[in-house]
Parts: C-alpha cells; sequence; structure tokens
C-alpha cells in the first residue's frame, strides 16, 4: 500500500481554490484518475471547521462548472466533499504551521507522506510561508516525495525573480519545485510538439528557408477593472509575455529533444530562450508596440485617484531567434485585454513559391501558404493554400482552407482543464511542463528591458485602442513597417 496522499493548498479561501483548484481535483477523482487515498487539505489563516468551509465553497464550486459546462452531480460532489479537510494555519507567523504539523500527525502516521504543497498565496508571502514549510521541515522526503507547486507571478523582474528562486532553494530542492504556467497544460499548446515532432511533413520547412514569419496571439476580451490593483503594477508584459507568450514561442522555436523528458525538454526550451535577441536600447521602439484600452485610466482614476499611468493593456512585440534554424525570421507576438474577442493562435506564415508561372489579377498579391493552430476557443488547425477556381476559362486563384477541429475529431473526449492536467502531473511527479528558475530568469532579462522601455521612452506611451478592436494601430504599423499584416482577431 503507498503512502498516504496529500494535497494541500495554501491560501485556500481565494479565488482560485473554488475557480480552478477543487474543480479540477473534483474532475481528476471522479474519472478516476485522483488515487483513492489522495486527501485535500485546505489552509488558510481564517477560522473553519471542514464543514463550513465546505458550504461556504460548495456553491462557487458548482457556479463555476456548471458555467463552463461540466457535468453537476450533487452525489459524485459529496463523496469527494468527503476528501477536503480544512485546517487553519498562518505560515507568516513563527510556528504558524503547527495545526498543520498536527494534522499530518494525526492522519499520516508515524511514517510520514507524500505532499504536494500548492501555493495559491499572494506573491509578498511566498518568502515567509516557504521559509516557514522549510523551518517546519516540510521539505524533507521522509515517508514520501514532498513537492511545491508555485504559481505566477515568479518575481517581477530579473532581480526580484532570482531572489525569489534563492528563497525556494534555501528550502527546497529545484526537483521539489513545480512553477506553473497553465500555457503549458493546455492540450492546444502540448499538441504544437506533438504536430512538430511526431509528424514528418511539416518539420522539413520549419525553418528560415521556408518560413517568412511567424505570429502568435493571445487575445482577451475580458478588461482588468476589477484586478486594477494587480494589473497597474504588472501590465501585459509582466502578466502575459514573461511567461505564457515566451513558452508558447519557445516550443514554436525550439529543436525536438531526444525524448519527452522534463530536462530534456526544458534544456532545448533554454536554448531557445537563450537566443532571442534583446533589442538595443536604440533599436528598441523598433520592436514594441503598446497600447492601453479606452476608459483604462478612468477606471484607474476611480479605483485610486491617480490617471497616471503607461502600463500597457497591450504589447506586440517583434523579435528574433539569433540560430541557424531562425535566422533573420521575426516573430510577432501579441496580447492584450478589451479586444474584440478572446483567441489565441500562433500562425505559420510561409514563404511564397520563388516563381509563380499563373498570372494573377492587376493589384492582387498572392495569398501565401499559412498554416494556424488555434490555441483557444475553437481549437483547430488550419492550413491555407491555392486553389484552382473551377472555370472553364483561364486560371483563377483562391486561397482556401484544410481543417482539423479538435473538438470534432475527439468529440468523445471533454478538453481538460489544464490545471488537472498540471495537478496530476505534479502528484505523479511529471516536470516537463512546469517552468525551471533558469527559463524565468531567462525570460525576465528579455523582458526587463522592453518593459523599461515602456516606461521611459517618448515614443512608447501607450497608444489608445477601442474597446473591442484589433488593439492599437502602432501594432499595425510593426508588420506594416515589415510588409506583413497582422491575421485579424476573430
Ligand atoms: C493569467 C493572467 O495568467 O492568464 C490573466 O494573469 C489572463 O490576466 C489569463 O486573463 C488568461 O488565461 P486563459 O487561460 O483564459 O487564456
Amino acid at each position: 500500500m503507498s503512502a498516504p496522499l496529500t494535497v494541500v493548498i495554501f491560501g485556500a479561501t481565494g479565488d482560485l481554490t473554488f475557480r480552478k483548484l477543487v474543480p479540477a481535483l473534483f474532475n481528476l477523482a471522479r474519472r478516476g484518475r485522483l488515487p483513492e487515498h489522495a486527501k485535500i487539505v485546505c489552509t488558510a489563516r481564517s477560522p473553519h471547521t471542514d464543514e463550513s468551509f465546505l458550504e461556504k465553497i460548495a456553491p462557487k464550486v458548482k457556479e463555476i462548472m456548471v458555467a463552463a459546462k461540466e457535468k453537476w452531480d450533487d452525489a459524485e460532489w459529496t463523496a469527494f466533499a468527503k476528501r477536503v479537510k480544512y485546517v487553519a494555519a498562518d505560515g507568516t507567523q513563527a510556528g504558524g504551521l503547527a495545526p498543520l504539523s498536527a494534522w499530518f500527525e494525526a492522519n499520516e502516521g508515524p511514517d510520514g507522506g507524500q505532499r504536494v504543497y500548492y501555493l495559491s498565496i499572494s506573491p509578498e508571502y511566498y518568502p515567509p510561508v516557504v521559509k516557514a514549510l522549510g523551518e517546519a521541515g516540510f521539505q524533507k522526503e521522509k515517508g514520501g516525495f514532498k513537492r511545491l507547486v508555485v504559481e505566477k507571478p515568479f518575481g517581477k523582474n530579473l532581480e526580484s525573480g532570482k531572489k525569489l528562486n534563492e528563497c525556494l532553494h534555501e528550502h527546497f530542492q529545484e526537483n521539489q519545485i513545480y512553477r506553473i504556467d497553465h500555457y503549458l497544460g493546455k492540450e492546444t499548446v502540448q499538441n504544437i510538439l506533438i504536430f512538430r515532432f511526431a509528424n514528418t511533413l511539416f518539420e522539413p520547412l520549419w525553418n528560415y528557408q521556408y518560413i517568412d514569419h511567424v505570429q502568435i496571439t493571445v487575445a482577451e476580451q475580458v478588461t482588468v477593472k476589477d484586478r486594477l490593483d494587480y494589473y497597474n503594477k504588472s501590465g501585459v508584459l509582466r502578466d502575459m509575455f514573461q511567461n505564457h507568450l515566451l513558452q508558447v514561442m519557445a516550443l514554436v522555436a525550439m529543436e525536438g529533444p531526444n525524448k519527452f523528458s522534463a530536462d530534456q525538454l526544458r534544456n532545448e526550451k533554454m536554448k531557445v530562450l537563450d537566443s532571442i535577441r534583446i533589442p538595443e536600447p536604440d533599436e528598441i521602439a523598433n520592436h514594441v508596440a503598446v497600447g492601453q484600452y479606452a476608459g483604462y485610466l478612468d477606471e484607474l482614476d476611480k479605483a485610486t485617484g491617480s490617471r497616471a499611468s503607461r502600463t500597457p493593456t497591450f504589447a506586440a512585440l517583434k523579435l528574433y531567434v539569433d540560430n541557424s534554424r531562425w535566422k533573420n525570421v521575426p516573430f510577432f507576438v501579441r496580447s492584450g485585454k478589451g479586444l474584440k474577442a478572446r483567441y489565441s493562435e500562433v500562425m505559420i506564415q510561409f514563404r511564397c513559391p520563388s516563381h509563380l508561372m499563373f498570372p494573377l489579377p492587376k493589384d492582387e498579391v498572392l495569398q501565401c501558404n499559412r498554416m494556424t493552430l488555434v490555441l483557444q476557443p475553437n481549437e483547430a488547425i488550419h492550413l491555407n493554400f491555392q486553389t484552382k477556381v473551377p472555370d472553364v476559362d483561364g486560371v483563377r486563384l483562391k486561397p482556401r482552407d484544410l481543417k482539423f477541429n479538435y473538438r470534432e475529431a475527439y468529440d468523445t473526449h471533454a478538453l481538460p482543464e489544464a490545471y488537472e492536467r498540471l495537478l496530476l502531473d505534479a502528484i505523479q511527479g511529471e516536470a516537463s511542463l512546469f517552468i525551471r528558475s533558469d527559463e524565468i530568469e531567462r525570460a525576465w532579462a528579455i523582458m526587463d528591458p522592453i518593459i523599461a522601455a515602456t516606461q521611459e521612452h517618448p515614443d512608447l506611451v501607450p497608444e489608445t485602442y477601442p474597446i473591442g478592436s484589433q488593439g492599437p494601430a502602432s501594432a499595425e504599423r510593426l508588420l506594416a513597417d515589415n510588409g506583413k499584416t497582422w491575421q485579424p482577431i476573430q
């Protein structure tokens, strides 16, 4: 019989618990993926009994799952809820984790157990809580593994990112630390690797000889008026680029590791991050476009009494990967809030044929092959290519799409939520989809000068864009200057 297993959620009274973590664990349990003996211990400062905590979260969990069109079954929930416990503890106070130690002693037995600690707390509490975990001996692998799952933000710049890594490493080994980037838990993001490395068709073309440029878009319709406190200090570059967008870009650009293992995969991603060119200060304005959605400053004024903010809610970057595969191929990467739709994609624009024998009508340019990997919401792959328009007179070309739709192809498999995958991986000790300390630091080294420029450079004052639009005109210009256009957000 294996050692007892406990998933401990720190900061359990926060939103993430009922929005993501408990629904993910509930789904894993009812799909038979969570080990039978696993318990979930929710911990936070507020006093609660198991019952009062469950009464608080159950309606919220239900609401979230029903809204996400997940099946809800009261009997299944009641069975799962028996495994959820609440222990009040305060990791920021000396000896504050004693109630948890007592719970482990009473429930794991003399040999101890396997534990996953999930930090769902505000980042300023990471250092004291990690220190308290260390001082309580919670990292010692006596009786089973001890793993620490950490949510972003991993610092706010290179210096604080390094400090956080040092603090984590003071108490835990790197192989005990699981830094979550929930984009890596998305099926379609993982599929980038399968698409590239489990097929022969595309990989030979996946380089500067055949690819003109790459576009990566993560567009959101939501605005940030409910989280201005956090967001105005962060902005889109810290909130989305340092993590999600650079990770997606690394998967698109990396070499294939010889096997799908955490270290090999992360070594390859790291090589890409290392090869991303950091724009020179006098060049930076030609590589960056930033925007703020209309009304952002009014929301900020209402919330804080100040309208002074250059925090971008939208950014577009032109990045280069300085290696032989990607020589001079621009990666245009954009993300923003308050845009036309929630839509994320990777678009590969292939080069045009070196010579076209078919005459094109005057003023018409050939739309050369495009491959679009739609990450969300209508997960799909489209290959756009030229066809002959049926006609008996002459030859006319028109681009058409070959489509693969995830949900149609796998209509019997619900697409799992990223957190289900990542929590199960952490329980199973599979670290491939988690971020290593060197990746975090390199990602900050890339972003720091860009973030600094958006705060200081006279040409990078964020340009207002209407809510529901494609973003600021400066983002269009970034591509137009290179003779290209964005694929529309749809
Ligand atoms: C989070 C950001 O990491 O990702 C949010 O902090 C953003 O600002 C969210 O809205 C987007 O995630 P998803 O899965 O909805 O694309």
